[in-house]
C-alpha cells in the first residue's frame, strides 16, 4: 500500500469514527476581509450559542489584564474564561497587533509594522468565509461549507469532544506566562499508529528526554477521540481502546475538555453550563503515578532538586528543609538551597547535619554507591565529603548513593522504600545559615529561566 493510500484510509476513518462535526450549523459566517483587533471595536468572534470565542484573549496577572494578549479560543462563559486553542505568538507582541481574514482566504495576524506574527498555513483558494462553530472548532471553510482549515486539525494542548489526534500529531502542555512558553510535557500519537505516549520534554529545544506512559497497540492506531464518554484509540481493525472511562459525571448539561497539564497529568474535565463560577472538576486522569517518572536527563517530573508528590490527582513539587523554589509562584521550577554549601577549603563536615526524609528518593545519577553498608556509615561518608548534597539509604538491602546538585527526578510516596538524609547546617538558621545565601549560582550549571507566571 502507498503511503497515500495509506493516509487517504486515516482520514476517511476521521469522519466514518469519530463523528467529528465539521459543518458550519447556524453560525454567524465571517466574510473575507473582516479583522479583528485588541484595541479596535472588536475583538473577538462568538459561536452563535456563545459558548466559544475566538480572538484576543487579555493575558491576566495577578488578577489584573494587561495588555500583552493571546491569539485564542476560549470558553467564553467560564469565569474565568478557558483558553482551549492559542496561537503560538508571544502574548507581548500582540498588543497593537491586526488579525484580517484576507481576501485570499488566509487568516493573518499582523504587528503594528504590519510584520506577520503567524498565519493559518496549508489553506486552499477557494475560503469563502470563516465562523466561530459552537463544538469550538473555528473554522475557514469552502462555499459548500466545509472546512479548508480548522483550529481542531490544530490542536495545542486541548481536545473538546468531538475533536479527535491524528497519527504524528501532540497536544503540548502550556504553562502560559508573560515572557515564555513553557512546554514541558507532550502527548504524541505516533506517526506510524503503534502508540500513545507522554513524554518529557525539554522546554527550549522541544527534544524529548523519554516518555513516562504508553499504551501499545500492537496494530495501528487511527486516531485518538474524545467525546462525551471520554477518549478511545481508535484502531485500524476498527476496534477500540478505552483510555479513560465514561463517567456519569459526563452526562449532565457540563462543558468538557481534555487537557495536558503543565504538570505532565492528562486529565478529562468537566464543568457545569449553568454555573459560570462552579470550576472545573477532574473526571478522569492519566497516568496514575507520574511521580515515578525516571529519566536519564533534566530534572525529572518536577524541578532541579525538588521532589514529586501525588495529592489525588494534582501533583505537588516540593522542596526540602533549608531549600526554598526558585520562583515561590512557580513550584515546577525547581528549589535551591537557602544555605551556603559545605567548603571544600577546610573541614566543614561538624557545622552539617543530615536531615532524615522518609520515602524520599532522586534515582539515578549518583555519584558514588556502597553495598552493603551500615545506615550509620552511609550518613557518614556522607558528611565527610564535601561534594555530597544528599545520601540515599536502602535498609532492606543496605544499598546507600551519593547525590551531589542538581539532584534530579525527585520522587516520594509510599512506593519509595529508601530514605533520603538531606544535608544542611546545624541547627536552626545554623552556621552555615542564611547570613551566607546567595552563591547557589556557583555550581557551575544553568538553572531553567524563572519568568512571571500568569495568575489564570
Ligand atoms: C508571586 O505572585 C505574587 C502575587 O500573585 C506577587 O506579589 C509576587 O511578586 C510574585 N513573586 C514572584 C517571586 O514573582
Ligand atoms: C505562515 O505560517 C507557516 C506555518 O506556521 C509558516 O511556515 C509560514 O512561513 C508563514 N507564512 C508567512 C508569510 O509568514
Ligand atoms: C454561510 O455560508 C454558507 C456557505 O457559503 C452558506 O451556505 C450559509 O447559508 C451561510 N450562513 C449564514 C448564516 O449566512
Ligand atoms: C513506529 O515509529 C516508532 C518511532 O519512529 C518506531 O520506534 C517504531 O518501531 C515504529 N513501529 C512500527 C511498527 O513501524
Ligand atoms: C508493544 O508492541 C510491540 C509490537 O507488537 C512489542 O514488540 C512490544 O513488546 C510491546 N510492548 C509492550 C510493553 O507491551
Ligand atoms: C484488533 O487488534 C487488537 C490488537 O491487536 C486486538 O486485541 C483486537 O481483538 C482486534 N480486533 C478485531 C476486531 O480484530
Ligand atoms: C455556583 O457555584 C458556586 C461555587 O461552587 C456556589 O457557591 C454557587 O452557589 C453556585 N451558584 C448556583 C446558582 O448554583
Ligand atoms: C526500613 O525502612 C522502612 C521505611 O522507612 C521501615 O518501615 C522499616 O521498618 C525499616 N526496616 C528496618 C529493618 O529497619
Ligand atoms: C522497594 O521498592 C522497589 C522498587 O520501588 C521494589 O522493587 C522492592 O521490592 C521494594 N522492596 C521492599 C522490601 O519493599
Amino acid at each position: 500500500m502507498s503511503s497515500s493510500s495509506y493516509l487517504f484510509l486515516i482520514q476517511i476513518s476521521v469522519f466514518i469514527l469519530c463523528n467529528c462535526s465539521t459543518e458550519a450549523r447556524s453560525s454567524p459566517n465571517i466574510s473575507l476581509g473582516s479583522s479583528l483587533s485588541p484595541l479596535g471595536r472588536q475583538i473577538s468572534w462568538s459561536s452563535s450559542s456563545g459558548d466559544f470565542a475566538f480572538g484576543f484573549l487579555p493575558v491576566v496577572d495577578d488578577g489584573r489584564a494587561t495588555r500583552r494578549f493571546l491569539l485564542a479560543i476560549w470558553f467564553d462563559k467560564t469565569d474565568p474564561k478557558t483558553v482551549v486553542w492559542s496561537a503560538e505568538v508571544n502574548p507581548s507582541a500582540t498588543g497593537e497587533a491586526t488579525l484580517e481574514l484576507k481576501t485570499d482566504g488566509r487568516l493573518v495576524l499582523t504587528d503594528a509594522q504590519n510584520r506577520i506574527l503567524w498565519n493559518s498555513s496549508g489553506v486552499s483558494d477557494d475560503v469563502s468565509h470563516a465562523a466561530m462553530l459552537d463544538d469550538g472548532n473555528f473554522i475557514l471553510a469552502g462555499p459548500d461549507g466545509s472546512p479548508r482549515w480548522q483550529s481542531f486539525q490544530h490542536p495545542t494542548d486541548t481536545l473538546l469532544p468531538g475533536q479527535s489526534l491524528l497519527p504524528g500529531n501532540k497536544l503540548r502542555s502550556m504553562e502560559t506566562n508573560l515572557l515564555q512558553l513553557h512546554r514541558r510535557f507532550e502527548l504524541l500519537l505516533e506517526a506510524n499508529g503503534s502508540d500513545l505516549a507522554l513524554y518529557a520534554i525539554n522546554t527550549l529545544s522541544g527534544s524529548s528526554y523519554g516518555f513516562y506512559w504508553s499504551v501499545n497497540t500492537s496494530t495501528i492506531a487511527t486516531q485518538l477521540c474524545f467525546q462525551q464518554s471520554g477518549l478511545r484509540l481508535n484502531l485500524m481493525n476498527e476496534s477500540v481502546i478505552s483510555i479513560t472511562s465514561p463517567s456519569p459525571e459526563t452526562e449532565r448539561d457540563m462543558y468538557q475538555r481534555a487537557t495536558i497539564g503543565d504538570d505532565g497529568v492528562f486529565r478529562h474535565y468537566a464543568h457545569p453550563k449553568n454555573n459560570a463560577t462552579m470550576g472545573w472538576k477532574t473526571v478522569a486522569f492519566f497516568p496514575e503515578g507520574i511521580c515515578k517518572a525516571e529519566f536519564t536527563y533534566g530534572s525529572g517530573i518536577c524541578g532541579f532538586n525538588s521532589y514529586c508528590k501525588m495529592n489525588e490527582d494534582k501533583v505537588d513539587c516540593k522542596c526540602p528543609p533549608r531549600y526554598s523554589y526558585f520562583d515561590p509562584n512557580r513550584t515546577f521550577g525547581g528549589c535551591k538551597q537557602d544555605f551556603r554549601m559545605q567548603s571544600c577549603e577546610v573541614d566543614e563536615s561538624s557545622m552539617f547535619e543530615l536531615m532524615p526524609m522518609p520515602n524520599v528518593d532522586w534515582p539515578l545519577a549518583g555519584y558514588d554507591h556502597f553495598w552493603p553498608v551500615q545506615e550509620e556509615k552511609c550518613k557518614e561518608w556522607c558528611s565527610l565529603d564535601c561534594l555530597c548534597a544528599a545520601v540515599i539509604f536502602w535498609n532492606s538491602t543496605g544499598d546507600c548513593w551519593k547525590k551531589r546538585h542538581p539532584m534530579s527526578n525527585g520522587m516520594s510516596g509510599g512506593f519509595v522504600n529508601r530514605t533520603a538524609y538531606i544535608k544542611i547546617p546545624k541547627g536552626e538558621g545554623g552556621s552555615g545559615g542564611s547570613s551566607l545565601a546567595g552563591v547557589a549560582t556557583s555550581w557551575g550549571y544553568v538553572m531553567p529561566q524563572i519568568v512571571v507566571p500568569n495568575a489564570k
